[in-house]
């Protein structure tokens, strides 16, 4: 029975891998997360046939089906711009379940006595629990405060201790250290007060509320990819724990994979992980930049902008964040439709950190129905804008800002940006001249090639649209 269950244990890590492969190109990142989730099935197969003779049934079934009723539901009435929270809350109930999976491993106090042979090496699983149980916690509570702060339940401004806050942290964190010493060595002799263990769990996740609510929620969607490493972390911790193998490789995974996707995210932005950690920028509602000084802003019309459209060879558009808001994607597929049938060639730029989550004008646009092929990464078309006739920026700021390639001083200097403003002309739709997530002003929005349309992105598009219906 053994091999069979880690024959399937096999399997189902051969899936998960092949699964994040799929994960890697949009097109085949739907397949590719089936794939993963079979593979996930699998293993919970793979468990529950290794577990069997042991079991109490009516609790798994009982946890299974509680699991899908919450589960389900809000994963298929979520809004696209709501998902990073949902993924928030779904991480952190995957590293609160690892803090909790650790605490029941240590009631099985013989683990941690340290006198029983039948375990061999126990020194590996105490720390294993131990780790487990404060990268869990830590990954819970996080977690819940960027949920709530994208959720709008806590502001999303960052909410600290000002210059207490680093040393205060510390002090948790070597509490929580101290902890696992006293149970750790307490393992290792006479054994240990069990009442210990919920005492790590609350300190390490009052050190989880203490690391994320000083930073800003527009920087969440990095920090949870940061908590969704440490959940693989200890997910890992907690497998090697419980010697099941599938969790450890899964855990691994996460890990891995969650690291490299936020170290992307912060090279993107140009930020380091340890600066966005620290917090303090974004904050939240960025700081609104209305002045102007003398320079001029050209606003324009849509029916100044159809005119350029449909005169135009070729259009990128150029998707932000204020498109998912406005959730003009429809209406943009529409215009480009018309054009296309027009003659009109039409692309679009996407920029890695454009939107608030990874991927997230991909899947915006693919909502839409916008083919794969006419989406393309800012590296294949920056050296296109300058031959291109028109440069429609729909809801797009920060990652078009061209300071970040010309002005040393500015914040986001260093930061890859669309070479936006290299095109022949550039139209921008958005609501005001207020800055975008880095709270800062966009000097594109002031060369003579750009002109602004002022309004909700969705109404600005369809008015266009209807302008262009009658040239
Ligand atoms: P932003 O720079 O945030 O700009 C979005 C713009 O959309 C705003 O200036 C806003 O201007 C406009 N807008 C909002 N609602 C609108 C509506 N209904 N209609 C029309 N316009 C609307 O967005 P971006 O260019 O996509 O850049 C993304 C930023 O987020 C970057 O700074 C990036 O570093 C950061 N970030 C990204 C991620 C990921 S993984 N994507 C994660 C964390 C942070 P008005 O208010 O004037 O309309």
């Amino acid at each position: 029975m053994d091999e069979l269950v880690y024959g399937l244990y096999i399997i189902a890590v051969a899936l998960f891998i092949y699964g994040l492969m799929g994960l890697t190109q949009p097109r085949t990142a739907v397949r590719g997360n089936k794939i993963a989730a079979a593979g996930m099935a699998l293993a919970v197969v793979a468990t529950l046939i290794e577990i069997r003779a042991t079991s109490n049934w009516t609790l798994i079934i009982a946890g299974l089906v509680v699991g899908v009723a919450l589960g389900i539901p809000p994963a298929l009435r979520t809004k696209m711009t709501a998902i990073p929270q949902l993924v928030a809350l779904f991480n952190g109930v995957g590293g609160g379940t690892v803090a909790l999976i650790a605490w029941a491993e240590f009631l099985e106090t013989d683990r941690f006595t340290g006198l029983d042979p039948a375990h061999g090496l126990v020194v590996p699983v105490v720390v294993a629990s131990l780790l487990a149980s404060i990268i869990g916690s830590i990954s819970f509570w996080g977690s819940v405060v960027a949920f709530s702060k994208l959720q709008g339940l806590l502001p999303g401004r960052p909410i600290s201790l000002g210059r207490l806050q680093q040393p205060v942290n510390i002090l948790v964190l070597l509490a929580a250290v101290a902890v696992a010493v006293v149970i750790g060595v307490g393992a290792a002799s006479t054994g240990v007060n069990p009442w210990w263990f919920p005492v790590i769990l609350v300190v390490s996740g009052v050190l989880g509320l203490m690391v994320v609510l000083p930073i800003g929620g527009a920087d969440m969607p990095v920090v949870i990819s940061l908590l969704n490493a440490l959940t693989g972390l200890s997910a890992a911790a907690a497998g090697l724990a419980l010697n099941n193998v599938a969790m450890m490789v899964a855990g691994m995974i996460v890990g891995a994979s969650g690291s490299i996707l936020t170290k992307l995210m912060a090279n993107a932005m140009n930020r380091s992980i340890p600066a966005i950690v620290a917090g303090g920028f974004g904050g939240g509602a960025a700081a609104s930049q209305e002045s102007t000084g003398d320079r001029t802003v050209r606003s324009t019309s849509a029916a100044d902008v159809a005119i350029q459209l449909a005169y135009a060879n070729q259009v990128i558009v150029v998707p932000g964040y204020g498109l998912a808001v406005a959730q003009a994607q429809l209406a943009v597929k529409d215009v480009a439709k018309l054009l296309e049938s027009r003659g009109v060639e039409v692309k679009y730029a996407i920029h890695p950190v454009a939107g608030r989550m990874p991927g997230h004008m991909n899947v915006l646009l693919a909502e839409a129905d916008v083919s794969y092929d006419a989406m393309k990464d800012m590296d294949d078309i920056n050296g296109e804008f300058a031959r291109t006739d028109v440069a429609m920026v729909i809801g797009a700021n920060d990652v078009t800002n061209p300071a970040a390639r010309t002005d040393p001083n500015s914040p986001i200097h260093g930061m890859p940006v669309l070479n936006v403003d290299e095109a022949k002309s550039v139209i921008v739709l958005k609501r005001s001249m207020s800055s975008g997530f880095a709270g800062i002003e966009n000097q594109l929005f002031y060369e003579p090639q750009t002109s602004m349309l002022f309004g909700d992105a969705k109404k600005s598009v369809s008015d266009v649209m209807e302008q262009l219906k009658a040239l």
